[in-house]
């Protein structure tokens, strides 16, 4: 089920609603609507606070039942933490807290004054954009593959009021958008390589595509790329019975003739490593190496939902990485689509080797006027940021100014890295114009060096989602990432050509 959003001024004494969510300070510090519900009921708050039974904590979360002298069922108290320290990340957490805690409740709605709750920086619109993107997160529940149940009798979450006037409404409709882009690419990624291969995510785009007017699709199989010359990413899907797809999508949503923006995302569909291939533990993990081709799309999709007037384009390669008797193999040259030939050193350096051929024939057909890419791309840049910023390369200083503060913008951050020259000479082959690894250092940076050699004189720049497409460990699941930077650097650039 998705959630329902509302937005619009709340009584938090009379609202009529099974429950109502305000927030607590630590310290007993109360948040307007807590100090309104405080009043009504008489103290009964503030005794809970002396009494320690609400800490106001970071993200915990009180219920109280059935409170008298308020008129909803229920009162949720958030702890919103230290007043002093209290900045837009905790502002997400708290959000966040409140939905888990929201959608263990045999409820169907409920009510949010989180979003009046004052974050230094940050307007109104903001603050209902991620209080809305927190709690559809939160609600996410994948099924895809569970033996279908008899839909369960204890009610869901199925709609969410957040307080706020007029001035919070454009970023709740884009909330709604940039959710379902979210949970587009969250489905994506998630699903098991065995139904999401190169032919299921090209006919999901297509699908997409077919239902929006302003959009078109089309998917070039692997004797299209063959003729064309595609012979990087072909050398990558040769070991796979799930033959290569390419998928191109366009959106045409601003003037005619406008150079479009073009995202590319990596869509391995599961990587062995191929020939080159990996330690058994945690392979596994490698169904989310399609997380840069998800997110592009989830983009996509945001963008076209919140009918932004521009043009868009969305190329994803998507191949699955093998071994076989027919794999490539390391030693093997290949001939990109842009000519530059290639020495094949590792097969599990196989990203790089579909997205030169992907970007390259996004530049050549679109001539865009950005060129994002956003690819799982190295083990390296999660060693080096962990998992909480995506690694941003650019040799565009503007560009890389615009991304990191659209990650900023959309607590979806990012972190730049530097492409210098210096670093090119690690891709340096005695066979070939480029090897496909650079060695032990800086494998983040060299795989964004490989990348810079097909991009020459596109306005380009590289996000390395290795660490932030998705959660770690068993219950780890895909997070929608970087759909809300994406989304929010086109917004950002609307804006900018309005004002
Ligand atoms: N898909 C992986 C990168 C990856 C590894 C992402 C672990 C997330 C977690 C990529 O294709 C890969 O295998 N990269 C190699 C590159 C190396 C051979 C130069 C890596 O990072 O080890
Ligand atoms: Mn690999
Ligand atoms: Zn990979």
């Amino acid at each position: 089920m998705t959630l329902q959003f509302s937005l619009g001024p709340v009584a938090p004494e009379t609202v009529d609603t099974p429950c109502l969510v305000v927030g607590v300070y630590e310290n007993g510090v109360f948040s307007s609507a807590a100090a309104r519900v405080d009043t009504a009921v008489q103290g009964a708050l503030k005794r809970q606070v002396e009494s320690g039974d609400i800490s106001g904590k970071a993200g915990s979360t009180n219920l109280l039942f059935a409170p008298e002298g308020v008129v909803a069922r229920r009162v949720l108290v958030v702890g919103l933490g230290g007043q002093k320290s209290f900045d837009g990340a905790r502002f997400q957490k708290v959000c966040i807290e409140a939905a888990r805690a929201l959608g263990r409740l045999p409820i169907e709605a409920a009510v949010s004054c989180l979003t009046e709750v004052d974050v230094p920086g940050r307007d109104a619109a903001w603050r209902v954009r991620i209080a809305a993107l927190a709690a559809d997160h939160a609600a996410y529940r994948y099924t895809a593959t569970f033996k279908p149940r008899e839909k369960s009798a204890q009610p869901e979450l199925g709609a969410l009021a957040f307080a706020g006037g007029d001035e919070g409404k454009a970023g709740l409709e884009q909330a709604a958008a940039i959710a379902e882009g979210v949970r587009f690419a969250r489905e994506l990624a998630n699903l098991p390589p065995n139904i999401c291969n190169p032919a299921y995510i090209a006919a999901q785009a297509q699908a997409f595509a077919e239902g929006q007017d302003k959009v078109a699709c089309r998917v070039l199989d692997h004797v299209e790329m063959e003729n064309l010359g595609f012979g990087s990413l072909l050398a990558v899907g040769r070991g796979s019975a799930n033959k290569p797809k390419l998928v191109v999508l366009e959106y045409k949503g601003g003037a005619d003739g406008d150079k479009p923006y073009a995202f590319v995302g990596k869509g391995i569909t599961f990587d062995t490593g191929g020939i080159s291939l990996k330690p058994g533990a945690g392979m596994e993990e490698m169904k989310y190496d399609m997380g840069g081709a998800a997110g592009v799309l989830g983009a996509f999709v945001a963008t076209v939902k919140m009918g932004l007037p521009v043009n868009l384009a969305c190329v994803v390669p998507a191949v699955e990485n093998m071994p076989d008797g027919d794999a490539y193999r390391p030693s093997d040259v290949l001939t990109s689509l842009s000519g530059l030939t290639i020495e094949v050193l590792n097969t599990d350096a196989e990203g790089r080797l579909i997205l030169c051929d992907a970007l390259t024939y996004t530049a050549q057909t679109f001539q865009p006027k950005v060129l994002i890419d956003a690819a799982t791309l190295t083990g390296a840049c999660v060693v080096a940021l962990g998992k909480h910023a995506s690694g941003l390369m650019s040799k565009h200083d503007d560009l890389a100014a615009e991304l990191l503060a659209a990650g900023e913008a959309s607590l979806d951050r990012a972190w730049r890295l530097p492409l210098w020259d210096d670093y090119q000479v690690q891709l340096d082959s005695g066979f070939a114009d480029v090897a496909n690894i650079g060695g032990k250092n800086a494998g983040a940076i060299t795989a964004g060096c490989f990348l810079a050699r097909f991009t020459e004189g596109q306005r380009w720049a590289h996000l390395d989602i290795a660490g932030t497409a998705w959660d770690e460990g068993r219950k780890g699941m895909a997070t929608g990432r970087p759909v809300p930077l994406l989304a929010q650097w086109l917004l950002d650039r609307v804006s900018d050509a309005g004002a």
